[in-house]
């Protein structure tokens, strides 16, 4: 049994530390953040704080900009497809399912893309940061919840994350740790750190565990252009995430595999063009039941997308 993590104190906000030297961040006359112990500059580069040295910032940049045309379409259907906009808040209604209700306080969301967690924060979490590199998700993310004073925004990596030590119970990850499989590592170890004892991770992955599901994803990949292309997308398999997650510290308490038919036509509505525009909430209902009868279903099951997992510290 895990110990229950003592909630953050609920006016607190999440401080902002140097992801160089955990010291103290300071404002700037520009408008920037300076490191008051290692002298590492911030300056004011976006509408959100960019936590990342020169030479990090720029090789982002220029990454974002060379995607700029696949990344725009990859957001636009997450916003404006109704079943994509369904399709989310399934699953991430199950993925905040996972977190244990005494759980409140703090919340993080790394690698967070157009943060579509905390889009759907809970109220009892009461201070949130959502962290991607992709500097323009995170200031439309930062725009569309400007309402929710609890939400910081950061430009940063998840390699190191500007959060101090034991600051949270919850970190949440949807989608996008097989993103950073180079730094895997080190993004699993800012992980334990910013949780405190007892905390949880929640995430979620392209399941690996059937050479039938990773033959046709590859496929898809290679067709979806909501997924930019990317020729180095591998999810995991249980064995392997249990076993990077163990590496770092954080025991895999569940896993589970969801998203048979819902996931790829609802989650990736560009696979069949018709359905960007389909508002017929019957059809999305139609759908996510399909799917969650046969996530039930032994023998079926292990064919599934995706993996739903939780570790505690
Ligand atoms: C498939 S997207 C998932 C985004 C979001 N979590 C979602 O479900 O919509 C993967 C995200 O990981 C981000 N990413 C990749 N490497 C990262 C790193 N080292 N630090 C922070 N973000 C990173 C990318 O910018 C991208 O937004
Ligand atoms: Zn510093």
């Amino acid at each position: 049994m895990n110990a229950l993590p003592v909630s953050a104190d609920p006016a607190a906000p999440l401080a902002l530390v140097c992801p160089e030297c955990r010291a103290p961040l300071q404002s700037t006359a520009g408008g920037g953040l300076r490191c008051s112990a290692c002298g590492a500059d911030f300056p004011a580069r976006a509408a959100v704080p960019v936590l990342l040295s020169e030479s990090a910032w720029r090789e982002c940049r220029a990454h974002l900009d060379a995607e700029a045309a696949a990344r725009d379409a990859y957001a636009r259907a997450r916003r404006a497809a109704p079943l994509t906009l369904r399709y989310f808040d399934w699953w991430v209604g199950r993925m905040l399912d996972e977190i244990p209700p005494a759980f409140g306080g703090a919340f993080v969301e790394l690698m967070c893309g157009g943060a579509e967690v905390c889009r759907r924060l809970p109220a009892r979490f009461t201070a949130a940061l959502a962290l991607d590199l992709d500097v323009d998700m995170v200031e439309q993310a930062a725009r569309d919840l400007a309402g929710d004073g609890r939400i910081a925004f950061v430009c940063g990596t998840a390699a190191r994350v500007p959060l101090p030590d034991a600051c949270t119970s919850v970190v949440v990850v949807q989608g996008a740790l097989h993103h950073a499989r180079p730094v895997l590592a080190e993004v699993l170890a800012e992980i334990h750190r910013i949780l405190k004892p007892g905390g949880v991770l929640v995430g979620s992955e392209p399941a690996n565990d059937h050479p039938l599901t990773r033959a046709i994803r590859e496929w898809e990949y290679r067709r979806s252009t909501l997924h930019g292309n990317d020729p180095e997308e591998e999810g995991f398999d249980r064995a392997e995430l249990g076993a990077l997650l163990g590496g770092a510290g954080l025991r895999l308490d569940r896993y589970r595999q969801f998203g048979f038919i819902a996931y790829p036509l609802m989650g990736n509505t560009d696979l069949v063009p018709l359905l960007r525009a389909t508002r017929s909430r019957a059809l999305g209902t139609a759908l996510l039941a399909l799917d969650q009868l046969l996530e039930r279903l032994p023998g079926i099951r292990g064919l599934a997308w995706a993996s739903l997992f939780r570790a505690f510290k």
